[in-house]
C-alpha cells in the first residue's frame, strides 16, 4: 500500500528537505511524486540541463527508504519555450492564444512542443532509468486538464491528418458528416478546420470526430513519453494521472496503453453526495484495468483553492474518502502536495504538511491515516460485481451536442444511475459497450444514444445468453458517425427490446421554468415512476408492456417494456426517471436478475463495498450507526453489532 503525495522540493531550500523527510517518516510516507513541474529548473535554457539538485533529492529520499514516482516534468514548459517557439501555444475556439503565466500552455500537436518534451524525457530517462529510488514513472500531469481542446493551426493540420487516416478519402468524410447539408462539402482534408467559433451549430459529426481526435492527440503524448522511457531501459510501471470520468479523454483507450491506472479526485466537501461521485470515479478506475489495483495519485488533505468557495474537509472525511478508494481497488493513497506552498497560485491549497506546521489537525490525521493503511489486512484485487453500468466516451461526446431534442448532461445522468446502485449497496462495475459482459447478470446502459453495429451485436449477445439489460430513453438513435440509420430509430437493438420507437418528446428541463410538461409519470412493477427530460413514443412489437404513462404528453402510451430475447430480457424504459425512480427501477431489475445488496439493512449513508475477500463499511453520515452483522460473518469480527461514529470505517473478512 503506497502512501504519500506530490513532493516539490524545488520550492524550498535544502535545509527544509531534511525536515521534509523526517516528517515524511513520521507520517508513514512510502512514495512521493517528484519533478511534476520542474522543467524550468532542470532546463533553464534550451542548451543547459541542471540535474544535480534532482540527484540529491532522489538520494535523500532513497536513504530514507521513500520511493519515487518520477514525473517527466513536461506539463509546464519554461518561458524560453514559447519565447523561442511561439507556435507551441494553444488557441481557444475564438482564435485567442492561451499565453504562458500559468501552466499547460502547449498545443498537444505542436511539433516543437513534442520535440522539446521528447528531448527532456530522453535526458531524464537516460539519467534515472535504473535509479534505485524510482519505482514508477509519471508521464506529464493531468493530460488535457486545462487545455483539452486546442483550435490552433497545429491542431488544424493534425486534425486533417487524423481525418485522412480515419476516412481515407474526402468523399467518405463528406458522406459520414452529410456535408451536403448547409453546403459544407469539402474538396480536400486541408479545408477541414477544428470547430472554431461559428455563426451557429457545427456539424455534429465533425464535432464528435474533433473530440475523438483531441483525445487521441493527448494519448499520443503519453505514448511518445512512455516509449522514450522504455527505450532508455526503464522497467518500472509507467502511468499518467487520470481525472475520473474526465470528459475530454477516452480513458478506455488510454488505459490500454498504461501499465497502472492512477486517478486524481477532488470532490467538493460541501456536496453531501460527494462520496458517491468519488465511489463512481474509483469504480471507473477499477474498471479500466480490472485485473490490477490502481492508485489514488492525488486528492486534497483539506480545502482546495480553485472553487469560488473552498470548504475544508471535516475531521475524518479525508481518511474516510481515502479508505473508500482502497475498498474500491486502490493500492495507494497520495495527495497533492506534501508541503503547502508559501506563494504561487496554490498557496491556499491544503497539503499533507500545512503551512501552520506539524502541530495541526491535518498533520495528525495524515499520520493516523499512515498508521491505518499499514494495519490493513492483505487485500486482493478488486472483485467483479454481478451488475455493470455502461460508461462510454463516444456517447458522452455525442450527447454533448447542442442540437438534440433536449440538453442532457451525460456524466450527471450516468452518475445518478450509479448512485441508485450505490444507495442500495449493490456492487456495480463500470464497463464500456465493448467490454466482456460474461459473468454479469444485469447491465444498465443509460443514454446509449450512439451505438455501433459491433456494440449492438455485443449487447444483444449478452441478453441472448441470459443477461438482463436495461436501457432508458434515447437509446440506439445514431451510428458512430452521429447519423440516423435508415428506416427509423432503434435499428440495431429493436429485436433485443422488442419495441419500435416512433418519436422523442422533450419535457421542461429539471430546475428550469417554462411552459410544457414538467414530468411524465408512469406505472411500473417497481411502483409509480416520475420521468424527466424526455419521453420516447414507443410501440411494443414482441415486448410485454410492464407500465404505461399516466400523465405527461402521451398518457396511456407504453413506458416500460420487457422483451424475452434468447434466455435473457431486454427492458426499455421510455424516459429518464428522477432519483427515486432510478432507485426503484434498479432494485426491481436487479431482483429480476437475482442480484441483491452486498449487505442488507444498511442506512443509505453507510457505504458497503467488497474488495475480494473483505467488505468495508464507511459511515458517511453525521450520526452514529450500529451495524448488525449476520451471525456467519460475526465469527470473523467477533461481535454481532458494530458501532460506527460519523466518518468511521471498519472491514470484515467475508470470503
Ligand atoms: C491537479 C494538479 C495538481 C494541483 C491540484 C490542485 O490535480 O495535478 O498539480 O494543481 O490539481 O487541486
Amino acid at each position: 500500500m503506497h502512501y504519500g503525495g506530490d513532493y516539490n522540493p524545488e520550492q524550498w531550500s535544502e535545509d527544509v528537505w531534511a525536515e521534509d523527510v523526517r516528517l515524511m517518516r513520521t507520517a508513514g510516507v512510502t512514495l512521493v511524486t517528484v519533478n511534476v513541474f520542474s522543467w524550468s529548473v532542470i532546463q533553464p535554457r534550451e542548451s543547459i540541463f541542471e540535474w544535480e539538485w534532482l540527484d540529491r533529492v532522489l538520494e535523500l529520499l532513497h536513504e530514507n527508504e521513500i520511493s519515487v514516482d518520477l514525473a517527466t516534468g513536461t506539463a509546464s514548459p519554461p518561458p524560453w519555450v514559447s519565447e523561442r517557439y511561439p507556435g507551441v501555444l494553444p488557441q481557444d475556439d475564438g482564435g485567442a492564444t492561451l499565453w504562458p503565466g500559468s501552466r499547460q500552455h502547449y498545443a498537444p500537436t505542436s511539433p516543437d512542443y513534442r520535440r522539446l518534451a521528447a528531448t527532456l524525457v530522453t535526458e531524464l530517462a537516460a539519467r534515472y532509468h535504473d535509479h534505485p529510488a524510482v519505482v514508477m514513472w509519471h508521464v506529464n500531469n493531468e493530460l488535457g486538464c486545462h487545455t483539452p481542446w486546442d483550435y490552433s493551426d497545429n491542431a488544424s493540420a493534425a486534425f486533417g491528418r487524423w481525418l485522412e487516416a480515419r476516412y481515407q478519402s474526402i468523399e467518405a468524410l463528406n458522406k459520414a458528416w452529410n456535408t451536403v447539408f448547409w453546403s459544407q462539402r469539402y474538396a480536400d482534408f486541408s479545408q477541414v478546420l477544428p470547430p472554431r467559433k461559428a455563426p451557429s451549430f457545427h456539424n455534429p459529426g465533425a464535432v464528435l470526430d474533433f473530440k475523438r481526435f483531441s483525445s487521441d492527440a493527448l494519448l499520443e503524448l503519453f505514448i511518445m513519453e512512455r516509449d522514450i522511457i522504455r527505450a532508455a531501459g526503464a522497467t518500472q510501471p509507467i502511468t499518467t494521472n487520470l481525472m475520473g470520468p474526465f470528459p475530454p479523454g477516452d480513458y478506455w483507450k488510454w488505459a490500454a496503453e498504461m501499465d497502472v491506472v492512477s486517478n486524481d479526485a477532488y470532490p467538493d466537501p460541501n456536496d453531501p453526495e460527494a462520496f458517491r461521485s468519488l465511489a463512481f470515479a474509483s469504480d471507473l478506475m477499477r474498471g479500466l484495468k480490472p485485473d490490477k489495483p490502481w492508485l489514488l495519485m492525488e486528492q486534497s488533505t483539506n480545502a482546495v483553492q480553485w472553487r469560488p468557495s473552498n470548504a475544508r474537509k471535516q475531521p475524518g472525511v479525508m481518511a474516510a474518502w481515502s479508505i473508500q478508494s482502497v475498498s474500491r481497488g486502490a493500492d495507494g493513497v497520495l495527495f497533492f502536495q506534501w508541503r503547502q506552498s508559501r506563494a504561487g497560485a496554490e498557496k491556499f491549497h491544503s497539503a499533507m504538511l500545512p503551512h501552520a506546521g506539524p502541530e495541526t489537525r491535518v498533520f495528525r490525521e495524515i499520520t493516523a491515516l499512515g498508521d491505518d493503511l499499514r494495519s490493513l489486512p492483505k487485500l486482493g484485487i478488486g472483485s467483479r460485481a454481478r451488475a455493470a453500468l455502461v460508461f462510454d466516451w463516444d456517447n458522452l461526446w455525442a450527447i454533448g451536442d447542442e442540437a438534440l431534442p433536449a440538453q442532457l448532461d451525460y456524466n450527471e445522468i450516468v452518475q445518478r444511475w450509479y448512485n441508485a446502485f450505490h444507495r442500495q449497496h449493490i456492487g456495480v462495475d463500470i464497463v464500456n459497450p465493448r467490454s466482456d459482459l460474461s459473468g454479469y447478470d444485469v447491465v444498465v446502459a443509460p443514454l446509449l444514444y450512439l451505438v455501433s453495429d459491433q456494440s449492438a451485436a455485443h449487447l444483444s449477445a449478452f441478453v441472448e445468453g441470459g443477461g438482463h439489460l436495461l436501457v432508458s430513453a434515447f437509446t440506439d438513435v445514431v451510428d458512430e458517425t452521429d447519423a440516423f440509420r435508415p428506416g427509423g430509430y432503434l435499428r440495431t437493438l429493436g429485436g433485443t427490446f422488442g419495441v419500435r420507437v416512433e418519436e422523442y418528446d422533450a419535457l421542461v428541463l429539471p430546475g428550469t421554468d417554462g411552459p410544457g410538461f414538467r414530468s411524465a409519470t408512469l406505472d411500473s412493477p417497481a411502483g409509480p415512476l416520475v420521468g424527466t427530460f424526455l419521453v420516447d413514443e414507443i410501440h411494443a412489437v414482441t415486448a410485454d408492456v410492464l407500465g404505461r404513462f399516466t400523465d405527461g404528453p402521451i398518457p396511456g402510451a407504453p413506458a416500460f417494456t420487457a422483451n424475452r430475447f434468447g434466455s435473457g430480457v431486454g427492458y426499455y424504459l421510455a424516459t429518464i426517471p428522477d432519483d427515486a425512480g432510478m432507485t426503484s427501477v434498479v432494485r426491481w431489475v436487479a431482483e429480476q436478475a437475482g442480484v441483491g445488496a452486498e449487505f442488507s439493512g444498511l442506512p443509505e449513508l453507510v457505504e458497503a463495498s467488497r474488495r475480494d475477500q473483505h467488505v468495508f463499511f464507511i459511515n458517511h453520515g453525521a450520526t452514529d450507526v450500529w451495524l448488525d452483522i449476520p451471525t456467519s460473518d460475526a465469527v470473523n469480527v467477533g461481535v454481532e453489532r458494530v458501532y460506527l461514529g460519523p466518518q468511521e470505517w471498519t472491514w470484515l473478512h467475508r470470503p
